[in-house]
């Protein structure tokens, strides 16, 4: 069964109280948070203010994304701000510290690849993952479109033994999620599909008959 992970990237920034109980309220798995510094990608997004008032309004599990380029200084933060889990990207600064300071928090530690980067780059570090978030667009923007050679970064991770949970991010709808899961993807991040879709608990159950 696959799950459905709302990127909040999507949402209006003017009614997002509303966002997070549509998210809710059609039985979506995580809230996916995208967290942007406008220098790890040229994008600013949301700081742990709003993590923490959704938090107190929502009880769901909070997926973190940080896209910056010193996760480390932020991990602290955004743990006491209520995230459930934490991905940093292994081009950031700091990456390794990162992981263990996730874990340190009891934290759900994951890892995330830019479409440029080979899951090699992860090797080292797969025994400490919970989870790895595959980039299908470069970070940064939603509304792009999926790049599909990642259907093989995603098998490549399966070759090299990662047994945790898979995370596509950018791009994802319900035509290219039956392949992505089919390669072995565990979880969609669906911003635009998720917040343009008039029966968002309909594309979730969707999701959830998707099965690898
Ligand atoms: C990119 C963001 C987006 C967003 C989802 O940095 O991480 O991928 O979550 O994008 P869409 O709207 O394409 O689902
Ligand atoms: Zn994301």
């Amino acid at each position: 069964m696959s799950k459905i992970a709302p990127s909040i990237l999507a949402a209006n920034s003017l009614r997002m109280g509303e966002a997070a109980h549509r998210i809710v309220d059609a039985g979506c798995d995580y809230v996916h948070f995208d967290v942007m510094d406008g220098v790890f990608v040229p994008n600013l997004s949301f700081g742990p203010g709003l993590l923490k008032d959704m938090k107190a309004e929502i009880s769901l599990f909070f997926d973190v994304h940080l896209m910056l380029i010193n996760p480390l200084k932020y991990v602290d933060v955004f743990a006491q701000s209520g995230a459930n889990g934490i991905t940093v990207h292994v081009e950031a600064d700091r990456f390794k510290e990162s992981l263990k300071r996730i874990r340190e928090l009891g934290l759900k530690v994951g890892a995330s690849l830019r479409p440029g980067t080979p899951a090699e780059a992860l090797r080292e570090v797969l025994p400490q993952l919970d989870l790895v978030l595959v980039m299908t667009v470069e970070p940064g923007f939603g509304g792009q479109k999926l790049n599909t050679d990642m259907l093989n970064k995603i098998r490549a991770l399966r070759t090299m033994g990662f047994h945790g949970e898979i995370e596509v991010d950018g791009g994802v709808n319900l035509q290219n999620a039956k392949e992505l899961a089919a390669a072995g993807a565990d979880t969609m991040v669906m911003g635009t599909t998720f917040f343009g879709s008039d029966n968002p608990a309909q594309l979730a159950q969707k999701v959830h008959a998707l099965g690898r």
